[in-house]
């Protein structure tokens, strides 16, 4: 086990079951293949979050919601990228190697543009250099790591593949290979979670449902969910049924299977099925619910893993400077 992944997180604040099941599982599966490393990108949220208490509550929501959901923080790395001045220095190093026509193409940057000239506006309205240059800061974080393998959504694929680009361009120079040169593990739907509106589970479609509301919030929620309006006495097909997808993803194989049964036989409605989803989804979120309310509960607690966990990673961090300083010529 001597491959290192590295998972960043944008501290966003509220995490909801689709990232748990999309985003958040998968990585904290990685942990079991690679020496895996996860970070909370909080000077990437600056670029977003201008408010002081955003940021503050945002960063610390995140770190709970991980340890909540199981992230280990002896047997993996856990810190946050402020934590770590080495990557601000790598930024500087990696600027002067990274052509600003390939931050032009950067699809970000690209869209705001874009959106600018549509309205009328100059071209660079609103932008600032902390967008403009965001791929240069995370090519920084992946490759201070000797990162091999970057999990990322979609979206994120241009990122890891401009971290790439800056890494070559630098190697190349010095004819060494100084930096590890990183590959983006696309994660695959490992399944989709849907909305309470049937469409995918996305803050943008607002149909989500909170990974940490109370239960009575919950069982509010779960009632919420639209179905057709088949009778008690018909028989239903659990293929083709929002709420039998998410029972799958709470359920063991054996409640899957006998619900399935139920909806087949006909004389269960859908206030039974979605009852007989509250149980199952509050069996396994209760414990995570606490967990991260313990956790927001004691701040202390949350700063001592972060800063544990950033004492690791600074100690692999300055290794990699050092070793760049001495090859650039900085240092001798
Ligand atoms: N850009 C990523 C996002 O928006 C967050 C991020 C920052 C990141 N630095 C990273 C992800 C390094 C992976 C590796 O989600």
């Amino acid at each position: 086990m001597s491959k290192v992944s590295l998972t960043g997180i944008k501290p966003t604040g509220d995490v909801h079951i689709g990232n748990y099941f999309g985003a958040i599982k998968p990585a904290l599966r990685l942990a079991e293949t690679y020496e895996a490393r996860y970070f909370i990108a909080d000077y990437h949220a600056l670029n977003t979050v201008k408010n002081r208490d955003e940021l503050v509550q945002n960063i610390r929501s995140v770190a709970a919601s991980w340890l909540a959901a199981g992230l280990d923080p002896n047997r993996v790395i856990f810190y946050r990228q402020s934590s770590i001045p080495e990557t601000f220095e790598l930024s500087t190093i990696l600027m002067c190697f990274t052509a600003k026509g390939l931050m032009n193409r950067a699809h970000a940057y690209k869209a705001a543009v874009q959106a600018n000239l549509e309205k009328g506006e100059d071209p660079d309205a609103g932008i600032n250099m902390g967008l403009y240059t965001y791929p240069v800061l995370m090519a920084a974080d992946i490759l201070l790591f000797d990162t091999h393998v970057v999990p990322v959504g979609k979206d994120q694929v241009q990122h890891v593949e401009m971290a790439q680009d800056i890494a070559q361009a630098l190697n190349y120079n010095y004819k060494k290979d100084l930096l590890v040169i990183p590959q983006a593990l696309i994660q695959e739907e490992v399944a989709v979670v849907p909305g309470l509106d049937g469409r995918k589970m996305s803050k943008s479609y607002n149909n989500t449902i909170p990974l940490f509301v109370p239960e009575k919030q919950l069982r509010k929620l779960i009632m919420r969910i639209v179905t057709n309006s088949q009778t008690v006495e018909e028989p239903k097909d659990p293929d083709k049924c929002q709420i039998f997808a998410l029972y799958k993803l709470f359920a063991t194989a054996e409640e899957q299977a006998q619900l399935a049964q139920r909806y087949r036989a006909g004389g269960m409605g859908w206030g039974e099925a979605k009852e007989a989803l509250f149980q199952v989804m509050n069996r396994e979120l209760t414990p995570i619910r606490e967990r991260y309310e313990a956790y927001m509960a004691n701040p202390a607690e949350l700063d001592r893993i972060l800063a544990e966990g950033a004492e690791k990673a600074r100690a692999i961090a300055r290794q990699t400077i050092q070793r760049l300083r001495r090859a650039i010529g900085i240092e001798w």
